[in-house]
């Protein structure tokens, strides 16, 4: 919003933020009573610095100044609208009544401390937004800052500039120049080298660096995992090894060997990220690089380091591949530049067109750096589906996030022919707040058994799954482009289960969504038409026992299923 803002830990001694107009407390998984929760001290909250609590913030607040706060077992996760009480309010004007707004929260207040006024509520909640004019203090529990809260941005420029007073001081059109100069410092008298991916990030980030520093001292390695998409190796080639400015290393036999037989999530990711790691310092030592010479580049965004826990008390929603321990020792000694660390996904693109790459680059949809490993799903031991009162059980497990705190769980999965997939997905966060224990919705759309015969089998990473999963995605991609669906999604994950019957011992999951940022999404309804034509093309592959479509919108359930 134009106002520039720094990020601290919660615990900040009130001495370190006297010169803040304005202090926004985050939301975050924790419970005010857990031991180790974070906590703040209650003299910023009487200094006269305008505060606005957020969730979690809105907690703490009620909980350091005398309200009452209560436990929840279960969680609101999702839509809810908002009723003004009419009570004058300050973050509130220009807020339509009834207006959405997105809910992730366990615990509520059940009264706002002493001097506080209710300003608004939602069907479930009696405190959706509470406010002390007098001391300056203003508290919601829904999210103002993610794009499904429809008046959220109004809430937070009433904050900022009525409220706080803050003038704007930051504008996007220099966030080039500097980022620019950062990697100049960064780099110093070193050189970049630099792993792209073909993907959005790693692209703008590596022309940011090759704008900075200029050709001479930027190289690009691009890693053939033998994890991307159909076609991936080409199209990496066909863009940048044409210009001589990216290399590209086949290491597919290094990376499937170093995951055969693995079943583990994190494992997975651990796996990859040090990979990367090795094959980085091969290069380095092969081409006699001296490693004092040069620093690795990277495209982390925002989201993947705040999403790995990346301040002390941020809960570690799940352990990005540029964030296992050979990098954070590479990180530690400031052997790393990450010119994109502070932006979100919208905004990397917007770099990008400001860098003048073409759009096929930059609207190409985002795909994980650990590529199909991750969704690739493996299980321990073969189980059984079993029936459950709103549906089948599967006891794969899939990743949700309520309340920031990222779980695994099995999946709630439902026989619905035809697909009526717009009403099931309201339904779908109904079913997860309601069912303790599952993250996730899918729906049955084509199977070669009913649900109630089919299995969990046991399996890990191997070269065929991978290979299955490549040719299942590679179908989907082509009829999404064709048809033009991929231009109405923001991302198209393609998940392969261990589920099925008989030989055919895996499903195929679409998991279309729609997003601004990659932080919250929705799941996308398709043309039934198209359904359809892409089921029978994937149930043609013997191997494939059914296809599910996952109703499940971000949170409860996250875009990855690992
Ligand atoms: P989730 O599943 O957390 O995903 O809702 C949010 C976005 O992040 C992408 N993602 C990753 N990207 N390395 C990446 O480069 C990773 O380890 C990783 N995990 C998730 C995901 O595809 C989605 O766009």
């Amino acid at each position: 919003m134009g106002v520039s803002s720094e990020v601290f830990p919660s615990e900040t001694p009130l001495e370190k933020l006297r010169h803040a107009r304005g202090i926004i407390i985050s939301g975050g998984p924790s419970s005010v009573y857990d031991d180790s929760s974070p906590t703040m001290e209650t003299a910023v909250l009487t200094a006269g610095i305008p505060v606005l609590g957020i969730c979690y913030g809105q907690q703490l607040i009620a909980h350091l100044l005398g309200g009452d706060v209560r436990k929840g077992n279960k969680g609101e996760f999702g839509l809810a609208l908002l009723d003004l009480t009419g009570q004058e309010s300050q973050l509130l004007r220009g807020v339509k009544n009834h207006q959405q707004v997105w809910m992730s929260h366990r615990d509520k207040v059940a009264a706002p401390p002493p001097g506080f006024r209710v300003v608004a509520t939602t069907s479930t909640c009696d405190t959706g937004a509470i406010e002390d004019p007098l001391r300056r203090l203003y508290a919601v529990q829904f999210h103002p800052e993610v794009v499904h809260t429809t008046g959220g941005l109004t809430i937070l420029r009433n904050f900022l500039f009525d409220i706080c007073g803050c003038e704007k001081d930051w504008n996007a059109g220099q966030r080039i120049a500097l980022i620019q100069d950062l990697i100049r410092e960064r780099a110093g008298d070193r050189n970049i080298f630099f792993f792209v991916s073909g993907g959005v990030d790693s692209t703008v980030a590596f022309m940011l660096c090759l704008e900075a520093l200029g050709s001479e001292r930027v190289r690009g390695v691009y890693v053939d995992t033998g994890l991307m998409r159909e076609g991936e190796t080409d199209f990496v080639r066909g863009t940048f090894a044409g210009l001589g400015l990216v290399r590209i290393e086949e290491c597919s036999e290094e990376f499937l060997g170093a995951l055969e037989g693995v079943r583990e999530p994190e494992l997975k990711r651990h796996i990859i990220g040090e990979q990367f790691v090795k094959i980085q310092e091969r290069i380095i030592e092969e081409r006699g690089l001296l490693s004092g010479r040069w620093v690795l580049g990277q495209g982390t965004i925002y989201p993947d380091t705040i999403e790995s826990g990346g301040t002390a008390k941020a809960a570690t929603i799940k352990t990005h591949h540029n964030r296992v321990p050979g990098i954070q020792k590479l990180i530690d000694s400031g052997h790393i530049v990450e010119p994109l660390a502070d932006f979100y996904k919208d905004e990397v693109r917007a770099i990008g067109r400001e860098l003048g790459l073409a759009p096929q680059l930059l609207e190409r949809h985002p795909f994980p750096g650990p590529g199909l490993a991750i969704r690739c799903l493996c299980a321990e031991t073969d189980q059984p589906v079993t029936v459950v009162p709103d549906g089948y059980l599967v006891p794969v497990r899939s990743v949700g996030v309520q309340g920031d705190s990222r779980s695994y769980a099995p999946v709630l999965a439902i026989d619905a022919f035809p697909l009526q997939a717009s009403r099931l997905q309201d339904e779908a966060t109904e079913l997860v707040n309601r069912s303790v224990g599952v993250n996730r919705v899918i729906a049955r759309v084509a199977a070669r058994e009913p649900l109630a015969k089919q299995h969990v089998f046991a399996s890990s990473i191997t070269h065929g799954r991978i290979e299955l999963l490549r040719a299942a995605d590679a179908i989907v991609r082509q009829i999404s482009h064709d048809s033009g669906f991929d231009k109405d999604v923001w991302q198209f994950p393609v998940i392969l289960i261990p589920v099925g019957a008989g030989e055919a011992r895996d499903s195929i999951v679409l998991r279309p969504i729609q997003s601004v940022d990659g932080m919250t999404a929705d799941s996308v309804t398709m043309p039934d038409d198209l359904l359809h034509e892409m089921a029978n093309r994937l149930m043609a592959i013997p191997e494939i026992a059914g296809v599910y479509y996952d109703l499940t919108h971000k949170p409860p359930g996250t875009i990855e299923w690992e």
